[in-house]
């Protein structure tokens, strides 16, 4: 069987695979300023010590402080353990694990981007079980028996959703990044504070957004079933960037736009962990991986070419999502709505600025590219499978621009 057969055989696998995984159901607590609230969560849940991890930038403004004195505040013993950065190692959680076993910290509070709260989530299910090497945890899927310590999410940008993710990334022994899906994965809480996001720079909160918005499309077109409120989710996901973006390109102060992206990128997580990611993941992940892109900038470059091959096939769900939206009538036919939707999408990324065609890529390297493409392919359950010589051509219009 070729590797296209094959990859066309499990296609709707890994969507019936996530339907069976345990996911966190976290109560949210939102507003600017909202992490002075952690001491409060952890005394009502009777949590009696905490390890709060953070990165060392978050810790060398000082925006740790907050949770730190409300800590303090409501009697809750804590260790800060601020070593994170952002390609975090085995060897780092490691360290986190030691702190948060040493301190006997019965929850982990996580305040930062992905990096701090991937490397937080291999901490909470490492600490669990100390007597496990940490190398354990990061195996493709890794069972966490009687769940991890609980975790108190606190993120500080409005892109990847990681507050509310299953999933880790975490670079191994050998500097290789693995992805470990964490299955028992405890956020009983999750903090959206827009005062931790309100300074980004214009490009931080640009591309965030967009990946954010691709999370809860990609869930929306991908061939999954999908419960009523995670559909919904997701369209809120997409209808919040689409209509809070454009302010904070006018004003980026705009407290109550940045919180709009917060819930927006926590909505995008939750399509990550119920309907998957899809093309544009795989496409992002690649051309970033090989021309070191961040990963929000890649996914704006392959967003409009790779909803568009799928087009055909989704048109309803399109639809209905432009309605949501407010971007097309309920009246309108479905592909009509659906176009404009792309549309939409096309002047939104115009307005951030996005150049035409993502110059980097080579055409010497789409051999390589469509490799890592196919390979990465298989981790999600997408409308159709590309074949080779379709990816080359998408790759073809990524590179030209649309
Ligand atoms: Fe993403």
């Amino acid at each position: 069987m070729s590797f296209y057969a094959g990859r066309k055989s499990i296609r709707k696998v890994p969507g019936a695979v996530i339907k069976a995984a345990p996911l966190p159901k976290p109560q949210i607590t939102e507003g600017f300023g909202a992490r002075e609230n952690v001491g409060k969560i952890c005394k009502e849940a009777g949590y009696g010590s905490a390890l709060l991890v953070t990165d060392q930038t978050l810790f060398g403004l000082g925006l740790h402080q907050k949770v730190a004195d409300s800590l303090e505040e409501c009697g809750i013993p804590y260790t800060i353990f601020h070593e994170i950065d952002s390609e975090p190692t085995v060897d780092i959680v490691e360290a986190g694990r030691k702190a948060a076993v040493d301190c006997g910290a019965d929850c982990i509070v996580a305040l930062g981007g992905g990096s701090v709260l991937d490397s937080s989530k291999i901490i909470a299910a490492s600490a669990k079980h100390p007597h496990i090497a940490v190398k354990h945890f990061l195996h493709k899927f890794a069972l966490v028996n009687g769940g991890t310590l609980p975790m108190i999410n606190v993120p500080s940008t409005a892109g990847t959703g990681a507050e509310c993710t299953v999933g880790a990334v975490v670079k191994n022994s050998r500097g290789v990044k693995n992805s470990t899906v964490i299955i028992g994965l405890e956020v009983p809480h999750v903090i959206l504070d827009s005062e931790l996001i309100v300074n980004a720079p214009k490009s931080v909160t640009v591309w965030c957004a967009i990946d954010a918005l691709s999370h809860g499309l990609e869930g929306l077109l991908a061939d999954v079933s999908s419960k009523k409120e995670d559909i919904f989710k997701s369209r809120e996901c997409v209808r919040l960037v689409f209509e809070n973006l454009p302010i904070l390109l006018e004003d980026p102060h705009d407290t109550d736009a940045r919180q709009a992206t917060l819930l927006a990128a926590h909505y995008g997580g939750n399509a990550i962990n119920t309907q998957l990611a899809g093309y544009v993941h795989a496409f992002a992940h690649s051309i970033g991986a090989l021309y070191h892109i961040p990963h929000g900038k890649a996914i704006a470059w392959c967003l409009v070419p790779i909803v568009e091959a799928q087009e055909n096939l989704r048109y309803k769900q399109l639809a209905e999502l432009a309605v949501h939206c407010r971007i097309a009538e309920a009246g309108d036919e479905e592909t009509a709505a659906a176009d404009k939707l792309i549309c939409a999408l096309k002047e939104l990324l115009d307005r951030c600025g996005l150049e035409k065609g993502c110059p980097p890529i080579r055409q010497s390297d789409y051999k390589k590219l469509t490799r890592m493409i196919d390979a990465d392919s298989i981790n999600y359950s997408p409308s159709r499978t590309f074949t080779d010589n379709e990816v080359r051509m998408l790759l073809d219009q990524i590179r030209r621009g649309y």
